[in-house]
């Protein structure tokens, strides 16, 4: 059987990624494919674990080096136990950030050395890449502010971050579009939600001809 589609999804704080996500699985429902939802830093219990310690604002500094290297540590479980099982069985797996944020975050954001994090990419997934990644851009002041406008509880080790931190991390992600514009689509997410579900509809459309792998019974 050959393998499901993975389709990622980035952007900064406030995009809209998760509501994307969730539309997007709903989309591929309705052309009868079977979808696996799941998310990083995280998408499995251990990985989770790890996303708590990369995530909140404890007594302990955490480096740049090692927010990278946890980073793929939760990548590394979440391929193994997740992504790659869902993939061979003909899965698509639409996955709420993967490898181009950490390029964006630790790469732009924190001006963590490129070839070092593609040497770890090279490590943890080699030969796979998404298949399709949706950059949902918008201003970073306005993404802030619907970021703040919907936050409950505690806000973690990015959202504390300077606008200027969140400018570098939007520049890197265009870049990274800019650079592989087959793979990355760049959406207009300062746009309705409505608006946006189009842009998406139309990016995921071209990915036909749509497999019979993958396909729910
Ligand atoms: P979320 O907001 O999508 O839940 O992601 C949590 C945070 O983790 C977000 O601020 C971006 C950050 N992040 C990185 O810095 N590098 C990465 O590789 C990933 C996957 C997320």
């Amino acid at each position: 059987m050959a393998r499901g589609l993975f389709i990622t999804l980035e952007g900064i704080e406030g995009a809209g990624k998760s509501t994307v996500a969730r539309g997007v699985c709903e989309w591929l429902g309705r052309q009868s494919i079977r979808a696996t939802l799941t998310r990083e830093p995280g998408g499995t219990a251990l990985a989770e674990r790890v996303r708590q310690i990369v995530l909140e604002r404890g007594q302990e500094r955490l480096s740049a080096v090692t927010e990278t290297l946890l980073m793929f540590a939760a990548r590394a479980i979440h391929l193994e136990n997740l992504i790659r099982p869902a993939l061979e069985r003909g899965d698509w797996v639409v996955c709420d950030r993967f490898t181009d944020a950490t390029r964006a975050y630790q790469g732009g954001g924190r001006g963590v050395d490129a070839a070092w994090i593609e040497s770890l990419a090279g490590q943890v997934h080699g030969g796979l890449q998404p298949d399709c990644t949706l950059l949902l851009d918008l201003p970073v002041p306005i993404g802030l502010q619907r970021a703040r406008s919907r936050q409950a509880g505690a806000v973690d080790r990015f959202e504390a971050e300077a606008q200027v931190f969140f400018e570098r991390v939007r520049a890197a992600y265009l870049e990274l579009a800019r650079r592989e514009p087959q793979r990355i689509h760049v959406i207009d997410a300062s746009l309705p939600l409505e608006a946006v579900q189009q842009q998406v509809a139309a990016v995921l459309g071209r990915l036909s001809p749509l497999p019979d792998q993958g396909r729910a019974p």
